[in-house]
């Protein structure tokens, strides 16, 4: 079972909380066991100089941080990012699975911070030629339910960033534009990220393997 030409690029997408990572990891080695080759990265970061900009993104010492220049750091991280990690990764027939990808600017920059959207559609074109997923698991739930979840989360890690300490009310903008994006794209699937992490992975798993069988990479 091997990717035809040029791979398969998946992204995964959500509020804070929403447990993407965890899902994201399972189904890598699921995949990997059965003999597929698979590249797992995310964003901001997934290579060394956009994982600079992941720092300066986070850092929670910076909160004068105006919208325009966090989208354009976005967009600079993600143009290194595609450039160095996911082409070559489709180019090399991979599953790309990306934890997080330019939905995430779209709600977080522009549904969240309020950037005009069509300006965040031309960035996007100037930093990725365009570059879309294939597929897109959007791992959706109540707000202050994700928000209390990913705050317990961050306790225990010591994980403190600039995303995290804003209102719920952020947080419900960021899920309407998501919101809008599963209304008009039709490579979302949405995803109930309420439920235990095993169910979660498991509706993923199956819309993943649907997927593959649509593209004819799997039986
Ligand atoms: P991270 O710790 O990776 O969050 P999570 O575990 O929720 O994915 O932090 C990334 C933060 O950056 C997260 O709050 C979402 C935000 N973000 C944007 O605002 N715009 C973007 O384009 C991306 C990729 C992330």
């Amino acid at each position: 079972m091997t990717p035809k030409k040029q791979g398969l690029f998946a992204s995964f997408e959500g509020g804070e909380g929403a447990g993407k990572s965890t899902v994201i990891r399972a189904l890598a080695d699921e995949l990997r066991a059965t003999g597929l080759k698979v590249v797992v990265t995310r964003e901001p970061g997934g290579c060394p100089i956009a994982d600079q900009i992941r720092t300066l993104l986070k850092d929670p010492a910076s909160p004068e941080m105006v919208g325009r220049t966090e989208m354009l750091l976005f967009a600079a991280a993600r143009a290194q990012h595609v450039g160095e990690v996911i082409r070559p990764g489709l180019q090399r027939g991979a599953i790309v699975l990306c934890d997080r990808y330019a939905d995430s600017t779209f709600a977080y920059q522009g549904f969240g911070r309020g950037v005009d959207l069509d300006l965040l559609a031309r960035l996007h074109t100037l930093a990725t030629d365009d570059l879309q997923p294939d597929v897109t698991f959007w791992l959706d739930g109540d707000a202050e339910t994700l928000l209390t979840r990913a705050h317990g989360r961050n306790a225990e890690t010591q994980d403190v960033c600039r995303f995290d300490s804003e209102k719920l009310a952020f947080h419900q903008r960021v899920r309407e534009g998501y919101r809008a994006l599963d209304a008009s794209e039709e490579r979302f699937v949405r995803i109930d990220a309420e439920r235990s992490p095993e169910q979660v992975l498991a509706q993923v798993r199956e819309a993943f393997l649907a997927h593959l069988r649509s593209c004819g990479l799997a039986a």
